[in-house]
């Protein structure tokens, strides 16, 4: 059995957690490969809803193992923070169920305490971090001096290490930021008791996953935020700090890309971004406020509103060349229900720069690589489609669905050239066409 890897393809918060749990009926082992504790998603375990920042959505299913990669940065207060609530749930979380990646590298309080301070210090130029630290550690990491969860196997050692880094973050914290400074005793001795507590957990994550491959089973790996969060080829220096992309799950879990086998992109049927950045689709209008009330698109980690828009094909073809991408999971199309008209960008148009033949530049390719001020310059050209009033959350099959929804659909597949394998049309787990 290979590996499948599931993308997020526009900026995040696609309803990744959910296609994982849907085809983690099938694999042997989920892993997560980039980002800490900045994503976040919704689960539902013994009637009680909780929410999931590290933990692998694949933990509620019992056969299988869980793993957080070595691309993965981990702040340990939450992670423990969520076995303990899984745990009183009466979910195993053991060491033989959950496993940490020795490479993995460690989120310190003062790290956070820094993205704070540095996003503040932005000022109007401000990205809009979650402010969980997940910028300054992967600086840290790129610098070579930050701290691994392999460290975390000797407690005292690593408390010693941990004190230190916070003195020269606080360093930083006073004379950079004018902010506080913590306790480099108490962060340390709370630092040595998260390590007591996760040392078991440790593993070489690369060869886990190997192991497993070797074995034919089937490896799941998980991508936290979407493309266009990238830090290279997302809407940069809006985006967050890891690689959210499917070439992500290479180096964040250590395999060669000959096992993979399926590339997923998660898209949402309309397109929201939480944060600062441009957004070429953006509803600033009541159409906007309807979605994000309808679709309840408010941040699962910080609780911010979502910024919604139409639905971008420019985006998603973008997806589909970055990640190499099989197929799409559409989420969320029953938000769509009730609109009269619905319109979808499937070019951009630069204002004021023409060509040859006089006519506006027109482009299908995601202007990425030349920055957010060059994006600035582009404005959607939108195609409009019928809207369908039905209620379409109880539809199983997509023969079944409305004929304008069923042609919103066959329009995303027709433009981006990727076949759509599952549509999600309600919350629950069986709510979604397949
Ligand atoms: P950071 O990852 O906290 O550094 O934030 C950088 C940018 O990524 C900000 O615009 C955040 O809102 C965004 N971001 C980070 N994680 C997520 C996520 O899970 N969903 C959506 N946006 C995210």
């Amino acid at each position: 059995m290979p590996a499948i890897v599931v993308v997020g393809a526009q900026w995040g918060d696609e309803g990744k957690g959910r296609v994982v749990d849907w085809l983690a009926r099938e694999a042997q082992l989920v892993a997560r490969f980039n980002g800490g504790d900045n994503a976040g998603h919704t689960v539902v375990a013994q009637g009680h809803t909780l929410k999931l920042h590290l933990v692998p959505s694949g933990i509620l299913h019992p056969d299988l193992l869980s793993l957080i990669g070595a691309g993965v940065v981990v702040n340990p207060a939450q992670l423990v923070a969520e076995m303990d609530e899984l745990a009183a749930l009466g979910v195993d979380v053991g060491p033989s169920r959950l496993k940490i990646s020795a490479a993995a590298h460690i989120i310190l309080s003062t790290h956070r305490a820094l993205d704070g301070a540095r996003d503040a210090a932005r000022g109007r130029g401000a990205i809009g971090t979650t402010k969980r630290g997940i910028g300054p550690t992967y600086a840290d990491k790129a610098a070579r001096v930050n701290l691994r969860a392999g460290d975390m196997a000797s407690p005292e050692h690593f408390a010693e290490r941990v004190a230190e880094a916070v003195r020269a973050h606080n360093r930083r914290l006073q004379e950079q930021y004018g902010a506080e400074p913590l306790p480099p005793e108490q962060v340390a001795a709370d630092y040595c008791a998260y390590a007591q507590r996760l040392a078991p957990h440790l593993t070489d994550g690369s060869a886990l996953v190997g192991e497993m491959l070797a074995a034919g089973e089937m490896v799941l790996c998980e991508a936290a935020q979407g493309l266009l969060l990238d830090l290279d080829h997302g809407t940069y220096p809006y985006v967050t700090s890891s690689s959210t992309v499917a070439g992500g799950a290479l180096t964040g879990l250590g395999f060669g890309p000959r096992h993979v086998s399926r590339v997923i992109g998660v898209a949402k049927a309309y397109t929201t971004r939480v944060g600062a950045g441009p957004f070429p689709t953006e509803l600033l209008d009541e159409v906007g406020d309807r979605i994000r009330e309808v679709g309840g698109e408010y941040g699962t980690t910080t609780g911010r509103p979502r910024r919604c828009g139409w639905l971008d094909l420019v985006i998603l073809r973008y997806a589909a060349r970055i990640n190499g991408l099989d197929e799409f999971a559409l989420t969320k199309l029953d938000v769509l229900s009730g609109m009269e008209r619905l319109k979808v960008a499937v070019a951009y148009e630069r204002d004021g720069v023409r060509t040859e033949r006089g006519r506006r530049e027109r482009t299908e390719v995601f202007p990425a690589e030349f920055g957010v001020e060059s994006l600035a310059q582009w404005r959607p050209v939108y195609e409009e489609l019928s809207g369908w009033a039905e209620d379409i959350s109880v539809v199983r099959s997509r023969g079944d669905l409305p004929l304008a929804a069923r042609e919103y659909v066959a329009r995303i597949e027709e433009r981006v050239g990727v076949p759509v394998t599952l549509i999600g049309v309600g919350p629950e787990r069986e709510q979604a066409i397949v």
